[in-house]
């Protein structure tokens, strides 16, 4: 089988680490790819949400299955431009359709899902520049803190937490008076701040059956403690331990279960994966948010664990035989530590020359995320750089070969946070 996987970051690499070790794989293609997936398969220069660029690749490619990684293709409607091909319809596409994807790209679409199911989650109202007057009312009256998200993608930024009403009224002006986020911001969900610990599940599912893949705890803040701005995620572990059997007991049947049951009566045509934000409150999950893909830098830890052949996972999601599949797992506590490019999230240089890539230990795995080669080198070429995935019998272990591996590994103003996972250390 050849395969196109769609993407150049943490994640992608993981994949086709992963994709690579299936017998099914004959020729591997990433898009754009990066310096670590050149080691796996051919990368092809090309924008992910270029469809004629994506359809070109695969024509040329011989493709046969398409594994879409990051939601704006996904959302934009890749998986129905492909159904609606001859030349690309045969192709198996992982990941779901637009409407699918909505569970990601509009964050009202996902409330009135989950209102609708009745999934736990935060109380919430709807509003845009129709009902902007009673909207302030609204917040003016809202318990603090207030959370404010904008309704489409906004690149992970459209989430703002507010610790006093003058702030919300702020904020709430600026993306719909102000197009704060553009089109995405045009519509914003208004909800109640919901105070708990954070856990992310993901499922694969074939829109009929699903499996459970490990469960992940990311680390979002730049700074140690959790202090600082927002990022992409600075480190994963996986498993969690307060996720355990009782917990994801009522996760199953509380969350998991709807939703798919959900999915099915809408009629949505959902083949791919479902990662689901979660939060436990006071011991009981509720749903904070959907995305349509999987996480990263989570991939990176989540994969590791998996022990079954990822492509005949694939191939059971696009063939609807899901419920064949038994999922074998890897006990190990896994734990990845994100390496960043100095002044990231904010302005950082790129083109700084990494060394160390080439150091090798049993237990762990360096994932590229924004790296490329030029002249033999590999040089930095993005916020988040690379990450550094290890197992061991115990967490502090696996952070502590990360670590290790890490002190060999350099580039000018390399940065990483020494403390992922420490609420379980
Ligand atoms: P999202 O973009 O929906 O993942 O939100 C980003 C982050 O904001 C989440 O990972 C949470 O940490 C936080 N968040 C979102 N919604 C809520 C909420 N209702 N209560 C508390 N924290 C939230
Ligand atoms: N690490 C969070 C995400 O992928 O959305």
């Amino acid at each position: 089988m050849n395969i196109l996987i769609l993407g150049g970051g943490g994640r992608e690499h993981a994949f086709a680490w992963k994709i690579s070790q299936s017998p099914d794989c004959s020729g591997l293609f990433i898009a754009p790819g990066n310096a670590g997936t050149a080691a796996f398969g051919t990368n092809i220069e090309l924008i992910p949400t270029d469809f004629p660029a994506v359809k070109k690749a695969c024509v040329e490619n011989q493709i046969d299955m398409l594994v879409v990684g990051p939601e704006e293709p996904l959302v934009l409607g890749i998986v129905d431009f492909f159904t609606a091909d001859p030349e690309l319809s045969e192709i198996m596409v992982i990941g779901p359709t637009a409407q699918g994807a909505q569970l990601e790209g509009s964050k009202a679409f996902s409330k009135r899902f989950m209102q609708k199911y009745q999934i736990p989650t935060a109380g919430y109202r709807e509003f845009d520049a129709e009902n902007y007057t009673e909207g302030s009312d609204y917040l003016k009256a809202h318990s603090l803190p207030i959370v404010l998200k904008a309704d489409g993608l906004a690149a992970g930024k459209g989430v703002i937490i507010c610790n006093s009403h003058v702030e919300a009224m702020a904020e709430f002006e600026l993306m719909l008076q102000q197009n704060k986020f553009g089109e995405a911001g045009k519509r914003i969900v208004v909800e109640e701040f919901l105070d708990g610990i954070e856990v992310s599940i993901f499922l694969l599912t074939d829109g009929d059956h699903y499996v459970l893949l490990p469960e992940a705890k990311d680390y979002k803040k730049i700074g140690e403690g959790d202090k600082g701005p927002n990022t992409g995620g600075m480190g994963a572990v996986s498993p969690v331990p307060f996720a355990d059997k009782a917990f994801m007991k009522k996760v199953t049947d509380r969350i998991i279960e709807p939703s798919i049951r959900g999915l099915r009566e809408e009629g949505i045509d959902y083949r791919g994966f479902i990662f689901i934000g979660l939060i436990k409150v006071n011991g009981e999950p509720e749903v904070i948010e959907y995305n349509c893909r999987m996480g990263d830098p989570e991939t990176e830890v989540v994969l590791p664990r998996l022990k079954n052949d990822l492509l005949a996972l694939f191939r059971a999601v696009a063939e609807r035989k899901l419920d064949t599949i038994q999922m074998d797992i890897d006990p190990r506590a896994v734990a990845t530590m994100v390496v960043v490019s100095g002044g990231y999230p904010g302005s950082y240089e790129k083109g700084h020359t990494i060394s160390g890539l080439d150091y090798k230990t049993k237990d762990s795995l360096i994932f590229h995320s924004g790296t490329r080669i030029e002249q033999g080198k590999v040089l930095t070429q993005g916020g988040r750089v690379l990450c550094v995935t290890s197992y061991a019998e115990t967490l502090p272990e696996a952070i502590r070969k990360s670590i290790g591996v890490l002190h060999h590994i350099d580039f000018e103003g390399m940065y990483y946070r020494r403390d992922i996972g420490y609420e379980f250390l």
